[in-house]
C-alpha cells in the first residue's frame, strides 16, 4: 500500500507534471542554470534535508588541520592571495566515504571525499573534491537519485547491488567513474596514500583580468597504495575506523602527510573548441594537452582536539570562492554551489559559519542576520543597506570579473557534444591503455563479483554497459558472471583463475 502512484510520470511535490528528472534548465545546452527551475531547486532542497544530523552523502569521515605553502609562482594565472609565491595558509582537510553512514566501515569500496578548506586573507576558500578526477554524472538533477541508489532499499533497508547497477546501467555517463571505482582507486590503503582532485573545471583570474580554466590536482607524497578486496573486507570487520585511525595515529607520531598541489591551466578560449567538453564532469583533460603546473605543497600536521566540534560540524562548500578564483559553466558545480550551504543551514544550523571551525580568519560584515544560534552580530549598526549611518556596503555593477558569456533558448538538454565526447570513449581508454594486465584482471574480478548478485532486468543492461566500454572486457565480465551464476559460486574471472 502506497500513497504514491508509481505508474504515472513523475510530478512536482505539488502534483504538477515534472518536466524532467534528468536535465536542468539551462540557457542553451552549455549555458548556466536557472534559479526558477523549480524541478531542480525542489529536488536539491529536499535532498539536502533528507537526513538529520549526519551529512547526507559523505557521512563517515575524519580529518586534520595543516598548511598550504606556495613554492612556485603562478601569479600570472591568479591574483588570489593564497596562491601568491611563498604564501602559507592555514587549512583543514576532511576525507570521507560517499555512501556509508556515520558508523560504516572505512574500507568499503567507494569513491573517497577529499575536502579542503583554506582560511585565507580574503575569506575561506574551499575545494571539495574526491580521490578521482571525474564523477558519475553531468547534471545535478540526477544527484539525489544517484545517492538514493547507493544507499538503502525502501523495504528491507539493505544496500543493494541490484539498485546500484540499475542506476548506473541506465545512466551511461557514469561509466568513466564506475571504471575508476571498480579499479584500485575504490580501495585506497589509507587517506594518506590517495590523490585528491577538484574534479570540476574552475576559473582563475589574474591581476589584469585575464581568465583561465583550472583543474586542481593533489598528488600524495606518501605514494599511491591500495588495499586488495580481501584486505578491505577483513578490515571492514576487524577495524571499521581503519582510515580514521591511520591518519590520527600518523599525525600523533609526527608523521605529517603531505600532497603536492598542481593545476592544469586551460586558456579561456580553448574551452569552445577543445576535443572534450571541459565542463562535463565525466571527462578528464589529458595532461598531454594541458600539463600539470606545480603550485606548492600542503601538509597535515595537527589532529582535531574535538572530533565533533572540528570535523563533524565543519562545513565545506564549492560556493566558498575568493577573488582570483571562480566557478565555471559545469552544471554539477553550479548545482553544488546551492546545495552545500543549504544542507549546512539544515544540518548544523543557520549560523554554521559562526562556529570556530568554519569562521573566516578575516572580519565579516554581512547583512544576513538572526536565526538559530546567532553568536556574532553587528551590534546596533544599521541592519539594512543602503544606509546613511556609515555601515559599509557594496554596490558593484556590470560584468563580474570571474564570469562568462551565455545566451540561447532555455532548454533541458545534455551539453553540446565536442569532437571526442561520448560516454564510453574515456572509460574505454582507461581499461585498455591505462590499466595494466594485473589491474585489468583485478577489475574484471571486482565487477563480475559485484554483478554476481544482480538479476534481470538489470543484469543484461549492466553487461551491455561494459561491452560498450570495451568489447573484450565486456565479454570477460559476461563470461565470469555467467560462470559464477551457473556454478552458484561467488563471481570471479575464469580467464584469470
Ligand atoms: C550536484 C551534485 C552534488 C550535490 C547536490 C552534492 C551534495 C552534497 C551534500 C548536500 C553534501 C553534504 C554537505 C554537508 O552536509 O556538509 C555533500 C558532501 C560532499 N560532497 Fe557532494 N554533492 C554533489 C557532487 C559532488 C561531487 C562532484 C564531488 C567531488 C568532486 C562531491 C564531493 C563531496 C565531498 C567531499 C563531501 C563531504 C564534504 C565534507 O567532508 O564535509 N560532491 N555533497
Amino acid at each position: 500500500m502506497t500513497d504514491f502512484d508509481p505508474t504515472i510520470p513523475s510530478t512536482t511535490e505539488s502534483g504538477a507534471p515534472r518536466e524532467s528528472d534528468a536535465h536542468s534548465l539551462s540557457i542553451g545546452a552549455d549555458g548556466p542554470l536557472m534559479l526558477h527551475d523549480v524541478a531542480l531547486v525542489e529536488k536539491l532542497a529536499r535532498f539536502d534535508r533528507e537526513r538529520v544530523p549526519e551529512r547526507s552523502p559523505h557521512a563517515k569521515g575524519s580529518g586534520a588541520f595543516g598548511e598550504l605553502e606556495v613554492t612556485e609562482d603562478v601569479s600570472k594565472y591568479t591574483k588570489a592571495d593564497l596562491f601568491q609565491p611563498g604564501r602559507k595558509t592555514p587549512m583543514l582537510a576532511r576525507f570521507s566515504t560517499v555512501a556509508g553512514e556515520l558508523g560504516s566501515p572505512d574500507t568499503w569500496r567507494d569513491v573517497r571525499g577529499f575536502a579542503l578548506k583554506f582560511y585565507t586573507q580574503q575569506g575561506n576558500f574551499d575545494i571539495v573534491g574526491n580521490n578521482t578526477p571525474i564523477f558519475f554524472l553531468r547534471d545535478p538533477m540526477k544527484f539525489p537519485d544517484f545517492i538514493h541508489s547507493q544507499k538503502r532499499t525502501p523495504d528491507s533497508g539493505l544496500r543493494s547491488n541490484q539498485m546500484q547497477w540499475d542506476f548506473w546501467s541506465n545512466s551511461p555517463e557514469s561509466a568513466h567513474q564506475v571504471t575508476y571505482l571498480m579499479g584500485e582507486r575504490g580501495l585506497p590503503r589509507s587517506w594518506r596514500h590517495m590523490n585528491g582532485y577538484g574534479s570540476h573545471t574552475y576559473m582563475w583570474v589574474n591581476e589584469s583580468g585575464e581568465k583561465f580554466w583550472i583543474k586542481y590536482h593533489f598528488h600524495t607524497d606518501q605514494g599511491l597504495e591500495f588495499l586488495s578486496n580481501e584486505e578491505a573486507e577483513k578490515l571492514a570487520g576487524s577495524d571499521s575506523d581503519y582510515h580514521r585511525r591511520d591518519l590520527f595515529d600518523a599525525i600523533s607520531r609526527g608523521e605529517h602527510p603531505s600532497w603536492t598541489m598542481s593545476v592544469q591551466v586551460i586558456p579561456y578560449e580553448d574551452a569552445k573548441t577543445y576535443r572534450f567538453n571541459i565542463f562535463d564532469l565525466t571527462k578528464t583533460v589529458p595532461h598531454a594537452d594541458y600539463p600539470l603546473i606545480k603550485v606548492g605543497t600542503f601538509t597535515l600536521n595537527k589532529n582535531p582536539l574535538n572530533h565533533y566540534a572540528q570535523i563533524e560540524q565543519a562545513a565545506f562548500s564549492p560556493s566558498n570562492t575568493v577573488p582570483g578564483t571562480g566557478v565555471s559553466p559545469d552544471k554539477m558545480l553550479l548545482g553544488r554551489v546551492f546545495s552545500y550551504p543549504d544542507a549546512q543551514r539544515h544540518r548544523i544550523g543557520t549560523n554554521f559559519n559562526q562556529l570556530p571551525v568554519n569562521q573566516p580568519i578575516v572580519p565579516v560584515n554581512s547583512y544576513d542576520k538572526e536565526g538559530h544560534m546567532q553568536f556574532l552580530h553587528s551590534g546596533d549598526a544599521p541592519v539594512y543597506a543602503p544606509n546613511s549611518y556609515g555601515r559599509a556596503y557594496q554596490d558593484e555593477q556590470g560584468p563580474v570579473d570571474n564570469g562568462w558569456e551565455a545566451d540561447g533558448e532555455m532548454v533541458r538538454a545534455a551539453y553540446t557534444l565536442h569532437a571526442e565526447d561520448g560516454d564510453f570513449v574515456q572509460p574505454g581508454i582507461l581499461v585498455r591503455e591505462v590499466y595494466n594486465d594485473a589491474q585489468r584482471d583485478q577489475f574484471v574480478g571486482t565487477v563480475s563479483g559485484a554483478l554476481s548478485t544482480v538479476e534481470e532486468p538489470v543484469l543484461s543492461k549492466a553487461l551491455q554497459y561494459w561491452k560498450n566500454v570495451d568489447a573484450t572486457i565486456g565479454e570477460r565480465i559476461a563470461l565470469a558472471v555467467n560462470t559464477s551464476k551457473g556454478d552458484e559460486q561467488p563471481g570471479g574471472d575464469p580467464l584469470n583463475a
